[in-house]
C-alpha cells in the first residue's frame, strides 16, 4: 500500500475558480448541471489546453520536421517544445527518451512489438498482474504466442491489493519482463511499483510501468522509480485524445528496432536497404498528432501550475471522502482498498445492475461508468461481470459527491434495494 504525504493546498487555490477553468463543467445534463465523475476513462479539457488546440489550427498549422517555411518551424518547435515539457513533467534524463505515441495502448504494444519481439524467446517468462487493463494483458499475450513465452499473473487479494509475496514466488532467472499499473483503473489501487521495480531487477527483468491512470493524480519521478518503461495517455490527464508517451531507458530505445515504417524514421532509404534515426524518431513514423503534442503540453503546463502534490492531495481527499460516504451506505459492496488508492470508487449496489445506475444517474445529471472497465480477469476474480464506478479529478467537489450519494439512495429506493 502506497501512501501519499499530506500537503497543505497552496494558498490562494480555489476550486470554483479552477471548474471555471473547465468551460464543460457548466453544461447542463437532462436539465441538471452535469456532475462528471467518468474521469478515469477520460477527462475534461480546460480552456488553456483548448485554446492551445485552436492557436494551432488558426495561427500555425503545418507539418513537422520537413518544412522549412514558417509555419512548418513553428509547429515543429512547438511540437518539439512539448517533448521537452515531457520530460520534465516524469524527469526524465534526456528528451531522447521521450517517443510520442497514440496513448498507453500503443506505448505498451510500441514495446511488446519491438523489445518484446527481440528479446522474448521460447521459455522465457512474462509477469503481469490481475489488476491489469486489457492493454496491459493482451500484447503480451500476442507476444508469448509467437515465441513459445509464457504469462504469470500476480494475483490480487481481496481487498484488491497484488500479493507481493506471491508476486516474489513468481520471479526467476525466467522473467525476462514485469508489466505492471502504478494505479488500477478498476479499484483505485495504488500499486508498490518501487518495490515491484526492485524485485524485477533482482532477477534482471526489465519493468513496464502502465501510468495511465496515475500521471493525473500523482508526482511521477521515472528515475526515482527505476522504471524501464512508462507510458501514459495525454487524455486522462486534461490532455487531448489520440497522443500520450512511451518513456524508456536510453540503452533500451537504442536497442530497440523500429515499430512501424514510414516517412520521417529513416535516415535514408533505398530499395536494397534503409537505416533507422535514433530515438524517439526512429518509434515515429508518419506524421504525427501535432496538435495532439501541443495540447499535451498545455495540460501539462495546467498540471504543473496548479501543483501536482496540491492535485494529489485532493484527489485522494475526495476519494476517501467518496470512499466514507458509500462504506456508510446499506445495500452497497464496495472493491478495493480503503486507503492508499486514486480518486475512484468501484461498486455495486445489491439487486441493481451497474448498467442500470449508470443509466438512472444520467436521468440525474451525474455520469459514471459501468462495466468490466476492460478488466475482464479481474472482475472473474472478484465474482462479478461489472461494478459502477464513479472517478474524481481534481475539479470535482465534495459537494458533487453528496449528490451522487442522494442518486444512489433513490435509486435503491427505485428498484427496492
Ligand atoms: C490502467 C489503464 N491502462 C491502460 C489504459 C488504456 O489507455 P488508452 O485507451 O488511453 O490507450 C487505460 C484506459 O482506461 C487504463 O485505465
Amino acid at each position: 500500500m502506497v501512501m501519499i504525504e499530506p500537503v497543505t493546498i497552496q494558498k490562494g487555490l480555489d476550486i470554483d475558480a479552477i471548474r471555471r477553468q473547465f468551460p464543460i463543467l457548466n453544461r447542463e445534463v437532462k436539465g441538471r448541471s452535469l456532475v462528471y465523475f467518468d474521469n478515469a476513462a477520460t477527462s475534461q479539457k480546460p480552456q488553456s489546453v483548448i485554446d492551445a488546440l485552436v492557436n494551432y489550427y488558426t495561427r500555425y498549422n503545418a507539418n513537422v520536421h520537413r518544412g522549412i517555411h514558417t509555419l512548418a518551424e513553428e509547429a515543429t518547435f512547438a511540437m518539439e517544445k512539448s517533448r521537452d515539457a515531457a520530460q520534465e513533467f516524469i524527469n526524465a534524463v534526456s528528451r531522447e527518451q521521450i517517443v510520442f505515441t497514440k496513448g498507453t495502448t500503443e506505448g505498451i504494444n510500441l514495446v511488446a512489438s519491438t523489445w518484446g519481439r527481440q528479446n522474448i524467446r521460447a521459455g522465457d517468462e512474462i509477469i503481469v498482474s490481475n489488476l491489469e487493463h486489457h492493454s496491459n494483458i493482451v500484447p503480451w499475450q500476442i507476444l508469448i504466442e509467437e515465441k513459445g513465452a509464457t504469462l504469470k499473473v500476480i494475483p490480487v487479494s481481496e481487498k484488491g491489493e497484488l500479493i507481493i509475496d506471491e508476486y516474489k514466488k513468481l520471479l526467476s532467472p525466467k522473467t525476462k519482463l514485469v508489466a505492471v499499473n502504478h494505479a488500477s483503473n478498476a479499484l483505485g489501487t495504488i500499486n508498490p511499483v518501487r518495490e515491484i521495480i526492485d524485485e524485477a531487477h533482482k532477477v534482471g527483468a526489465v519493468v513496464l510501468i502502465d501510468g495511465a491512470q496515475s500521471t493525473v493524480h500523482l508526482d511521477i519521478d521515472v528515475q526515482e522509480m527505476d522504471c524501464d518503461f512508462f507510458v501514459f495517455s495525454s487524455h486522462k490527464m486534461y490532455g487531448p485524445t489520440g497522443v500520450g508517451v512511451l518513456y524508456g531507458k536510453r540503452e533500451l530505445l537504442e536497442s530497440m528496432p523500429p515499430y512501424q515504417g514510414g516517412g520521417e524514421m529513416i535516415l535514408s532509404c533505398d530499395f536494397a536497404r534503409t537505416t533507422y534515426k535514433k530515438p524517439p524518431h526512429r518509434f515515429e513514423a508518419g506524421t504525427p498528432d501535432i496538435s495532439g503534442a501541443i495540447g499535451l503540453h498545455a495540460a501539462m503546463d495546467y498540471l504543473e501550475a496548479i501543483g501536482r502534490k496540491n492535485i494529489a492531495h485532493h484527489d485522494q481527499e475526495l476519494g476517501a471522502y467518496g470512499f466514507e460516504k458509500l462504506s456508510a451506505m446499506k445495500g452497497i459492496r464496495l472493491f478495493g482498498p480503503s486507503i492508499g488508492r486514486a480518486g475512484l470508487v468501484s461498486f455495486l449496489l445489491e439487486g441493481v445492475h451497474a448498467h442500470d445506475v449508470v443509466t438512472v444517474a444520467d436521468q440525474r445529471g451525474v455520469a459514471l461508468r459501468g462495466g468490466h472497465h476492460c478488466n475482464q480477469p479481474l472482475m472473474r476474480k472478484l465474482g462479478v461481470e461489472s461494478t459502477a464506478r464513479a472517478s474524481f479529478y481534481f475539479y470535482n467537489t465534495t459537494e458533487e459527491i453528496d449528490r451522487f450519494v442522494e442518486v444512489l439512495r433513490d435509486i435503491q429506493k427505485f428498484f427496492g434495494a
